[in-house]
């Protein structure tokens, strides 16, 4: 699986903490995650499966030995980005320390790589015992997530370190862990990638250098920020991000048709692909043999980006340009004149700005001064200009 998703398991073990553990599981959907919840058998004295079914809208099972046809426990590691174990009791962190697979939750934990965040709650006598000491540390050098517990009253009606944290300070925690943030739920983001091609004839093309990686990684991180995300992709050998809706397209005239149909539901508009400035006046049925290929008339293609800003309602477009630093003035008209709200000046006088994995150059929004960007990751880019984006979109 590519990056992080919004797939997580929600372990609970056998402790009064598990109701609270319902809220977690609320708050989760809400921001997007799937959640397939993970009980011990002794957790559901306290929350049956009944309640983890209806609020997961997901099939909920205890034991390695029930759903076998589906390996369920081995399945469950494989499709998912993140397990979160909430509450775990000093039993159950003993249980992961010393490598048992006893029920289905610890074998779902032995047989994933996925990070692993535990919240403990317990009485504090249970917590400082020197046993769940030595056990914390174990999992916390083995890179798990241990969090520790509140301080306040507890069930037993003692006061001590034990208790279940606040929701809020757990989402905190896996939000910092997994970088993920939210703040795109609810929105559509639409994103062009790649470098369109124009044909001459069956077998040749006016096309350019993009890769793609651009948009892709825009894609990728609206994704991860909750947003439903579709992609419009012009050629790239990038592999399909599983969960976004691609549209795969040849030339200009079909990324016009296919951003068409989509632009009006769009909230932001991020145009990555390099589109090419013109294309052959008439395509050839057959194959021009070489000695008769000697000039091809081209008309303009349309600006893209300026057709579409022209419908422009509600949406934030964000746009594109290569030029060299010093085209600072230059980048600000584009922007202007194509009607987006940004533009990232994808600075290429240090050459070697195609397939590469890092960008530099400056971000420019209207009635701003514009934004240095200093040599970076396309995922750190994308993150930025959704930043902006989401700002603008208010
Ligand atoms: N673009 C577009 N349609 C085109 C050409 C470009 O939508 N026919 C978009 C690109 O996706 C990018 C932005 O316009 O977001 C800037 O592209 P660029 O090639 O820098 O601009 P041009 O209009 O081609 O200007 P120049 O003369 O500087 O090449």
């Amino acid at each position: 699986m590519q990056g992080f998703g919004r797939e997580v398991i929600l372990g609970v073990g056998g402790g009064i903490a598990a109701y609270k553990s319902c809220d977690l599981l609320r708050r989760l959907r809400d921001l997007g995650f799937g959640v397939t919840v993970v009980p011990t058998p002794s957790s559901l004295n306290f929350v049956g499966s009944a309640t983890w079914e209806a609020l997961s809208g997901r099939k909920v099972t205890t034991e390695v030995f029930e759903s076998v046809e589906e390996v369920r426990h081995i399945s469950l590691a494989k499709n998912s980005n993140f397990i979160i174990i909430a509450p775990a009791t000093a039993d159950l962190m003993a249980r992961i320390a010393a490598g048992r697979a006893d029920d289905l939750l610890t074998n779902v934990i032995l047989a994933s790589n996925s990070p692993v965040l535990i919240v403990p709650a317990m009485h504090p006598e249970m917590w400082n015992d020197e046993a769940t000491k030595t056990n914390v540390a174990t999992l916390r050098s083995r890179g798990y997530h241990v969090m520790d517990p509140d301080t306040g009253a507890l069930t037993s009606g003692d006061v001590g370190q034990g208790r279940f944290p606040e929701t809020s300070r757990i989402l905190g925690e896996f939000a910092e862990i997994t970088g993920s943030r939210s703040d795109l739920l609810g929105k559509k983001v639409l994103i062009t990638a790649g470098g369109t091609r124009e044909a001459i004839d069956p077998v040749r093309f006016i096309g350019n250098q993009s890769s793609g990686k651009q948009g892709y990684a825009v894609a990728r991180s609206a994704q991860r920020r909750g947003a439903q995300v579709t992609l419009i992709s012009a050629n790239s050998n990038l592999a399909d991000i599983e969960g976004i809706r691609t549209i795969k397209v040849e030339s200009a005239s079909q990324m016009l048709s296919a951003l068409d149909a989509e632009f009006t539901h769009t909230d932001i508009l991020v145009m990555s692909a390099a589109v090419a400035d013109a294309r052959p006046k008439q395509i050839a049925d057959a194959k021009i043999k070489k000695n008769e290929f000697t000039n091809i008339a081209l008309v303009e293609n349309p600006d893209i980006l300026r057709t579409i800003s022209a419908k422009k309602s509600r949406q934030v477009i964000v746009g594109f340009a290569a030029e060299t630093s010093e085209n600072l003035e230059t980048a600000q008209a584009k922007m202007v004149s194509k009607g987006a709200d940004i533009l990232y000046l994808n600075d290429i006088s240090g050459g070697d700005i195609f397939n590469s994995e890092t960008t530099h150059g400056f971000i420019l929004v209207r009635g701003k001064e514009p934004k240095k960007v200093a040599e970076t990751t396309k995922d750190t880019l994308a993150h930025q200009l959704l930043d902006e984006a989401l700002l603008q979109l208010g």
